[in-house]
């Protein structure tokens, strides 16, 4: 069996990140007898650069035409890149947001989990991370403030900004279905985070997921204000199992998730549409200000590579070996400067993917 897989390499520590994770996933596919096949594909600055734009026809064609699409990451630095002297929806994550739109990617998982070999990297109190958490949160991901309409307008001298924010329930059903499916071999709860004491939205949010979770009684269903979840999410996240929620909120509250676990450099993502086809990237940026040192953290990148295994390629023997080879290179006490505790091995980007490698 051999698999079509589209390579977008990105910016910043994009492709160092990127190499990493195909180098863990050609070790997997010639232990566990498939093959993969790559096509990079031109996205964000790197193709401003090329092409004038951030994403062309041609790389969302070659998109769909693969099996799944493996990501590092886009954008620079948006005080000195000239990528951000574009107008907005010339610029890097306007590429992103597009391929998105166009592969109707609506549903983004972002597990969040506190590996015990790095409790000691976890910016929470000690009680709190030895309890550990592990939440899946899925936001909703072509909808929302991020995709209403916008504007600025200027009257008498005096601009307004409008940003629209706006949900059909057909596609907040579909997002609550995603999520009440994963929480079905989890631990099978789903808290909604909304904002419902004052959004039209969020209420249109609270009443859909509701008919929802009855079709799921054996789910336990919950909802929590968005500020209140802010809170909670250092305080007792092991209270989580799986977080529903709309696309701004998820974008802020996938961060805090990401780095109570230690670091951003940790945490993979899956942006899922209706059929088996996912774009895979790790939740953390372009870092430019590291690029290119060969000192970025690749596991958030293989980990994702891990996750496409899983839900689009349906090869779980071998995703869970990469996770596996992950845990057992964290319990080797191997790591790159993210994550660096006393007593341990600091390696490269490079090094950390051979270690892996090794492990598989
Ligand atoms: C993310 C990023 C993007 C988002 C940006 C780059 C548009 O922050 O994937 O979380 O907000 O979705
Ligand atoms: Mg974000």
């Amino acid at each position: 069996m051999d698999y079509r897989i589209g390579v977008i390499r990105g910016d910043g520590i994009g492709p160092e990140i990127v190499n990493e994770a195909v180098k863990v996933l050609d070790a997997v596919s010639s232990v566990y007898g498939f093959g993969l096949d790559y096509t990079d594909i031109d996205m964000g600055g790197c193709s401003i650069d090329k092409h004038g734009i951030p994403l062309t026809d041609e790389a969302i064609e070659a998109a769909r035409a693969s099996d799944a699409v493996l990501m590092g990451s886009i954008g620079g630095d948006a005080k000195t890149s000239p990528w951000y002297r574009l107008e907005p929806s010339k610029r890097p994550e306007a590429g992103l947001l597009a391929i998105r739109k166009a592969l109707n990617l609506f549903a983004n998982l972002r597990p969040s989990r506190l590996y015990k070999e790095l409790k000691a990297a976890c910016p929470l109190s000690e009680a709190t991370a030895a309890k550990g958490f592990d939440i899946m949160m899925v936001r909703e991901l072509t909808g929302g403030l991020y995709f209403g309409e916008r504007y600025t307008k200027e009257s008498d001298g005096v601009k307004t900004a409008v940003d629209t924010l706006s949900y059909s329930e057909n596609e907040i059903r579909r997002a609550a279905v995603k999520a009440f499916e994963i929480a079905k071999k989890r631990d099978r709860k789903v808290t909604l985070v909304d904002k419902a004491n004052v959004l039209d939205s969020s209420r249109l949010w609270r009443s859909v997921t509701s008919e929802v979770a009855s079709d799921y009684p054996e789910v336990a269903f919950d909802t929590m204000l968005v500020d209140n979840c802010a809170m909670q999410l250092v305080k007792d996240p092991a209270q989580f199992d799986v977080i529903l929620t709309e696309n701004m909120f998820g974008d802020i509250l996938s961060d805090e998730a990401a780095m109570i676990t230690g670091s951003i450099g940790m945490l993979p993502s899956a942006s899922l549409n209706d059929t088996k086809f996912g774009l895979y990237e790790p939740s953390g940026g372009s870092a430019p200000d590291i690029a290119g040192q060969n000192i970025a953290n690749p596991i958030a990148t293989i980990l994702s590579a891990a996750m496409m295994l899983r839900f689009s390629l349906d090869q779980d023997k071998a995703a869970d070996a990469i996770e596996q080879a992950v845990e057992r290179t964290l319990s080797d006490g191997i790591r790159t400067g993210d994550i660096m505790s006393e007593g341990c091995e600091k390696v490269s980007t490079s090094g950390m993917g051979d270690a892996i490698v090794q492990r598989i």
